[in-house]
């Protein structure tokens, strides 16, 4: 099997070929004068397999998933693994004239099998032509969550959605988990619906798929705060972490934001490699 990594999970693309062996591709990425994206796989294809790793954070990046789909149109078969599926949270019309925005974007992606990690939610799945897997990375986040110091610790959703991950991590670990439920009032701004939770003295590290704003996190770290926790962390599998997000995580007195690597930035401290090359050993 042949590995591409797309611009946005270079790191991760590399990771997994280290773990199985596999060629790494090289491929050229940039820009005509005009601004349209520039796509080339460098080198060629030699096996009846490729795997495309690419998470699509930004337009461009989708573009990208696109045109190397494309190019690699004449091998046998394609997997495609998208990290961090972006759009994925407009999964509905939450209002009359929107798009499922979700499903535009499956829809255009063209392959033999598609795998995602924690995708928002698992009706997105369906959408795509291709058999569509999802990958769930709480067992390596909980295997960074045991290894940390923690005191009588606890792990917190900060919505209904989260709830499972929160589950599946503590699973585990020997680790409680609670929940809290979340108002969203728009984009940005969230409230939490008032509970009382056992976080006196404790350490709590808040767990959901996504920071993007932090507008969730902030919200949620105030309140464990209040009601007395002791170290508050921070963890997500997509640390989308958009504009200011991170010194308001901060601002709220966060410790330490921990996330993986489906999308490359300074907090991505667990790797999905693993997770990633298993799911493609057994295919
Ligand atoms: C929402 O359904 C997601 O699970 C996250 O809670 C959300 O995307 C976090 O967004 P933000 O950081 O902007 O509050």
């Amino acid at each position: 099997m042949d590995i591409i990594g797309g611009p946005a999970s270079q790191l991760l693309a590399g990771r997994v070929s280290n773990i199985l062996k596999n060629n790494l591709l090289i491929s050229d990425f940039k820009r005509f004068p005009d601004g349209e994206l520039y796509t080339r796989v460098l080198d060629d294809l030699t096996c009846d397999v490729v795997t495309i790793i690419q998470s699509t954070v930004t337009d461009s990046d989708f573009v990208s998933l696109l045109q190397l789909i494309d190019a690699c149109r004449d091998v046998s078969r394609i997997n495609v693994v998208i990290p961090y599926m972006g759009y994925a949270r407009q999964d509905k019309r939450f209002k009359p004239g929107e798009p499922i925005s979700a499903r535009a974007i499956a829809e255009a992606i063209k392959a033999d099998k598609v795998y995602i990690v924690n995708i928002h939610d698992e009706s997105i799945l369906d959408h795509f032509d291709a058999e569509a897997v999802n990958l769930d990375s709480t067992p390596v986040i909980g295997k960074y969550i045991k290894n940390m110091k923690l005191m009588d610790p606890l792990i917190i959703s900060p919505d209904e959605g989260a709830i499972g991950l929160a589950k599946n991590a503590s699973k585990n670990l020997g680790i409680d988990y609670d929940f809290l439920e979340k108002t969203r009032h728009s984009g940005e701004i969230v409230s939490m619906k008032p509970k009382t939770l056992a976080v006196k003295d404790r350490d709590v590290i808040i767990l959901d798929d996504i920071i993007s704003t932090g507008g969730t996190m902030a919200e949620t770290i105030a309140l464990l705060k209040s009601q007395g926790a002791h170290e508050v962390y921070v963890a997500c599998v997509h640390p989308v972490l958009s504009s200011n997000s991170t010194l308001k995580l901060f601002r709220a007195g966060v410790k330490e934001i921990i996330a993986t690597d489906t999308i490359d930035k300074g907090v991505s401290v667990v790797s999905v490699a693993p997770v990633i090359a298993d799911a493609l050993r057994a295919q």
